[in-house]
């Protein structure tokens, strides 16, 4: 899939490496659509993580990253979207697995857990891997609830 837009939003756990994933991204020449938060101030990771969700699920981006301290709330927030498949990762390796065998749309980041350096390898890795399809197209087409 040729990534053109990116859709990413964190809470204060986050924040700390947001810009960085940015600015990483704009130099591969994607758009980014920032939902914020920007600081690290005290927020509520629903309030960042439902809007990025909704970006991707609506098409207005091709792919979504979400961080938080663990990562957790930020997934299970994204994965309320029925349209959503978010992966909490924290290798460079699930990241790329997420893509290929779960066809994961948002990649969850536990920032308080990984170093910068790996959270940037898992998005490279995120948005240069294809969906295998397959037997993983026939597992995926069963996850979600009627
Ligand atoms: C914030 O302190 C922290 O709870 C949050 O970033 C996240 O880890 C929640 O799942």
């Amino acid at each position: 899939m040729q990534v053109k837009t990116i859709a990413i939003g964190c809470d204060h756990g986050g924040f700390a490496y947001k810009d960085t994933i940015i600015e990483m991204l704009k130099k591969e020449g994607i758009e980014v659509h920032d939902f914020g938060t920007d600081s690290e101030d005290s927020v509520d990771y629903p309030d960042f993580v439902h809007p990025t969700a909704s970006d991707v699920e609506s098409g207005k981006a091709d792919l979504g990253i979400v961080l938080c301290g663990s990562g957790n709330g930020a997934a299970i927030t994204a994965n309320k979207h029925q349209g959503i498949r978010c992966a909490l990762c924290w290798t460079e390796e699930l990241a790329r697995l997420g893509r290929e065998h779960n066809n994961a749309n948002v990649l969850s980041i536990p920032a308080r857990f990984i170093s910068e350096e790996v959270a940037l390898d898992m998005v490279r890795a995120f948005i240069s891997t294809d969906f295998a399809g397959g037997r993983h197209k026939r597992r995926v087409g069963k996850i979600a609830c009627a």
